[in-house]
């Protein structure tokens, strides 16, 4: 086994952005791409030299041969250890939970979460720090400066490792571990949870369909829900992680999980329905005959996490992302907690999790975690939700009625628009951003505007200021209309439009969203002119 410093030209290609670099298999596979980028990585975060490292993915085409290659170049950088799951398989939160447990150096995670996988489709791969959340900022931006000088990176010769072993290999001077990749996180998860009480609820008939998507919550979900809790066989559905996800985009929404929204709105409905992403750190959470909004999730579950052991104490605060809507803030008022609203994307919640200020956090977009590992984590808010439901023995739909009756609702919806031109999109936003002065006071078809203005925040723990996060605009009423651009998108702009309205009176909880939003949505248009400048009538997704 000898290593080559192989030379190479940097890195073509832009910023990656806060989930990592997510590109085109196709881009991943040309000549020297992503070992310029893992290389990148190495030398950027330093000290690696016997250092611990965790590996894994979410099972998507290429990642059995992303892990080789990274094995061997981990092997020709000294690296000491390298914790992979088995068939390279990990969960983001399972990784983040392997590299808290074991005290790791950082790890790297191989996923293009809700993107679709195949030869044809994505890929993508991001370091994790060693509190177990993405890298912050400086991290990045280190790795990215590195991807623009880079010219020769370190490999190792070798074979294969059979990555379908249990069990110790070594690699030139390095350790390979082959690890389970459901055992550490099944531990913490019992340790949180009341699996008795949860049981006891399947046995006596309580029924959950788990749509596993084909990707990587198949195992897990299978392991802790059939085998573990007792819930019966068939319960988790398309658990088998495949590298195309059967043709599917692993994407919890109702577009993509059709399937499970058609069984839980139709006449044999289950009491439950839920679902992850590819990657396993989204979910969605569905009652009979209904589907619960991922900000009302987040409300309700801060407002009952007590019931659960992990939480008995009590929470010490909360967190949303901005465009995540005020539901959860009732509810922090009412216990006297203190609630944050932090930029869009999970790395915000890093300090705020480490300083021991909140203990649970959400956005929006399906993604709801706690302090007990430094990403968002689909089956620990699925099983969070069956702790409270064995708790309360109430169903789904009783909860939220009751959860509103006490707080009120907030209606809430996101509109998106897709692959819209640059140019345009980039306008519409700063067009509105030189009309936020002189909208405060602005009657809009029965709603005045109260404030206006561009999200900037400044992390309470290190001081650090992110400007430009979305247009707000909060009405007299409570009601809120939220603009900004996606940073995730591949192709052109994705203009995201959040609208939220705040009702009290129980006898209009039961309208329609999009029924309940009419006029906010149509307030939105008016303000940015989206119809207009866009050419469309319709937003391409509604959630
Ligand atoms: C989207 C979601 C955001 C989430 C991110 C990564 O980002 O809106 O909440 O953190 O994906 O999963 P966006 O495309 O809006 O920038
Ligand atoms: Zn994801």
């Amino acid at each position: 086994m000898t290593i080559r410093a192989i030379a190479t030209t940097p890195f073509p290609g832009q910023k990656p952005g806060t989930s990592g670099l997510r590109k085109k298999v196709r881009q991943f596979r040309e000549a020297h791409y992503l070992e310029n980028f893992v290389q990148s990585i190495f030398d950027a975060v330093g000290n690696m030299e016997g250092a611990t490292l965790v590996l894994g993915g979410d099972g998507r085409f290429f990642n059995r041969q992303a892990i080789q290659i990274i094995l061997k170049m981990a092997a020709a950088n000294n690296i000491g250890r390298v914790v992979v799951g088995q068939n390279g398989l990990l969960s983001t939160p399972a990784a983040s939970c392997l590299i808290r447990k074991l005290a790791a150096k950082g790890g790297i995670i191989l996923s293009a979460s809700h993107n679709p996988g195949g030869p044809d489709e994505d890929f993508g791969i991001k370091y994790n720090s060693n509190n177990g959340g993405p890298a912050p900022e400086s991290i990045t931006d280190a790795i990215y400066t590195r991807t623009q000088i880079i010219d020769s990176y370190n490999i190792l010769d070798a074979d294969d490792i059979a990555l379908d072993e249990l069990g110790e290999f070594t690699l030139a001077d390095m350790t390979v571990e082959i690890v389970d990749p459901v055992k550490e996180y099944r531990r913490l998860m019992k340790r949180l949870f009341n699996f008795k009480k949860i049981k006891k609820l399947f046995r006596n008939g309580f029924r959950l369909r788990f749509d596993a998507m084909h990707a990587i919550t198949g195992p897990y979900a299978k392991d802790i829900l059939e085998r573990k809790l007792g819930a019966p066989k068939g319960t988790v559905v398309n658990y088998q992680p495949l590298e195309d996800f059967g043709g599917h985009h692993p994407d919890p929404n109702p577009v993509h999980a059709r399937a499970l929204f058609d069984l839980m709105f139709g006449e044999d409905a289950p009491d439950m329905g839920a679902a992850s992403d590819g990657d396993g750190d989204r979910n969605i959470i569905l009652g009979r005959g209904i589907y619960v909004a991922p900000s009302d999730s987040l409300a309700v579950l801060a407002a009952n996490a007590h019931l659960a052991p992990g939480y008995e104490n009590g929470l010490a605060g909360v967190a949303r992302s901005m465009p995540t809507s005020g539901a959860v803030d009732r509810v922090a008022a009412e216990v006297g907690m203190p609630c944050f609203e932090t930029p869009t994307g999970w790395k915000y919640f890093g300090n705020l999790l480490d300083a021991g200020k909140v203990s649970l956090c959400g956005e929006e977009s399906a993604g709801t975690g706690s302090d007990h590992v430094r990403e968002k984590d689909g089956l620990w808010a699925v099983l969070l939700w069956l702790n409270i439901l064995a708790e309360r023995q109430e169903s789904i739909a009783e909860i939220m009625k009751a959860h509103w009756r006490t707080y009120g609702r907030n209606f809430y919806s996101r509109h998106d628009y897709e692959a819209v031109d640059s140019a345009v999109a980039d306008k519409l936003m700063t067009d509105l951003r030189t009309k936020l002065e002189h909208l405060p006071g602005q009657a809009f078809s029965g709603e005045t505007a109260r404030t206006a203005d561009d999200f900037s925040y400044t992390d309470p723990v290190d001081g650090s200021v992110a400007k430009n996060q979305g247009v707000r605009i909060v009405f007299e009423s409570g009601a809120r209309i939220v603009y900004r651009l996606s940073g995730t998108g591949t192709e052109g702009a994705t203009l995201r439009v959040y609208l939220e309205r705040y009702v009290v009176d129980p006898s209009e909880h039961q309208v329609e969203t999009q029924v309940a939003l009419e006029r906010i949505i149509s307030i939105a248009d008016q303000i940015g002119g989206i119809a207009e400048r866009t050419g469309r009538a319709e937003p391409d997704v509604v959630s």
